[in-house]
């Protein structure tokens, strides 16, 4: 776990295992994005009714709403083999086309942080999204010939935090695109108990209410807070967890009751005090809060946006009355707006 800002919500190498035992493994366990689930149900069922492979299906949305989750979902479902792999993984082509040589017919190739695969090969993925063909040069100079290699039919699922930079002749070859959404609270407070009884603790659920409040809307954060106030129960208090526990481990670890952490604070305040409201562009608000600017616009930002928190303007971000609420302060009026109470 990162030391501060335990609310980024981009999981770390020592999470990720924490995370497979929490993770559903069906469709029945997946928690919440009702419309969604129901679509994907449909494609599932259909396919597995005509013995067919799924259409090719993109994930989109913020970091730990559950993507990957769905990718194995899908395949156990279809009771397919998953082949997972991801977009910086695959190099050149030729990483690409051993990676789908190898698979067998129904497989489910799933390809994580698909914005991020290179132009080249890309290219060697259409047709064989398309055609279940492979069209790949060999050898160099005058001795190089393209060659066709014919592929099991199999279900290329990708995942993306940003649907915007997944090149559009690629977005448009998936089947079906599915945007995944921040959680309400109570469908958080049902992943937040049902991790509890995985995890084998006793959560009352005002308390997993209180996690899921404070979960910014994502079930990866609402884990991770509850793993952090079972720490906190265990060794404060008596083991179980109730709201008043809940609300004092996560004061101990600095998560204010929007679900903020001393990273977002540090942000908005910077914002405010450094910059004047901003507009201040995103790489010197990254150094300001010692952060990467891919963290505070991957992990951090899409949830302060989503809030109110925080604008994004084409000079860079600004406050808005929302910050200045949250951090306790007036906002500057305006000397060239005329006020109405004078
Ligand atoms: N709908 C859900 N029901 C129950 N648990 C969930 C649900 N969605 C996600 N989780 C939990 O959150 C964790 C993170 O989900 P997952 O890894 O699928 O997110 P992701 O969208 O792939 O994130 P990233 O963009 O960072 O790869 C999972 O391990 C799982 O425990
Ligand atoms: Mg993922």
């Amino acid at each position: 776990m990162r030391e501060e800002g335990i609310l980024a919500t981009v999981a770390d190498p020592a999470e990720a295992e924490l995370e497979a035992g929490l993770r559903p493994r069906r469709m029945s366990e997946f928690i919440g994005q009702e419309p969604l689930k129901e679509r994907l149900s449909i494609l599932v069922e259909a396919a597995a009714a005509r013995r067919e492979p799924v259409d090719h299906v993109l994930f989109s949305g913020p970091p730990g709403l559950g993507k990957t989750s769905l990718a194995g979902i899908v395949a156990t479902e279809m009771g397919a083999n998953l082949r997972a792999t991801s977009g910086p993984a695959l190099d050149r082509p030729g990483d690409l086309a051993a990676v789908i040589t190898n698979l067998d017919e129904g497989d489910v190739l799933f390809i994580d942080e698909v914005h991020r695969l290179p132009r080249q090969v890309e290219e060697v993925l259409y047709p064989a999204m398309e055609d279940f063909e492979l069209d790949i040069v060999v050898g160099k100079g005058p001795a190089a010939r393209s060659i066709k290699i014919d592929l099991p039919r199999f279900t290329l699922i990708g995942a993306t935090t940003r649907v915007g930079r997944v090149a559009p002749p690629l977005r448009d070859r998936f089947g079906y695109v599915a945007r995944l959404d921040y959680y309400d609270p109570e469908d958080l407070a049902a992943i937040v108990l049902r991790s509890a009884g995985i995890l084998g603790c006793d959560v009352a659920a005002d308390a997993a209410a209180l996690i899921a409040r404070r979960s910014r809307g994502t079930p990866r954060i609402a884990n991770r807070l509850l793993r952090r106030v079972r720490d906190y129960a265990a060794v404060r208090a008596d083991g179980r967890i109730d709201r008043d526990t809940a609300a004092k481990a996560l004061d101990v670890f600095e998560v204010d009751e929007r679900g903020l952490d001393k990273v977002d604070r540090a942000i908005l305040a910077a914002v405010v005090e450094k910059f004047g409201g901003g507009p201040v562009g995103l790489t010197t608000l990254a150094i300001a809060v010692g952060e990467e600017p891919e963290t505070v616009e991957d992990a951090y930002e899409p949830f302060l946006l989503q809030e109110g928190l925080l604008r994004r303007t084409p000079r860079g971000r600004v406050a808005t009355p929302h910050t200045y609420a949250h951090l306790g302060l007036s906002p500057p009026t305006d000397p060239t707006q005329p006020t109405l109470l004078g």
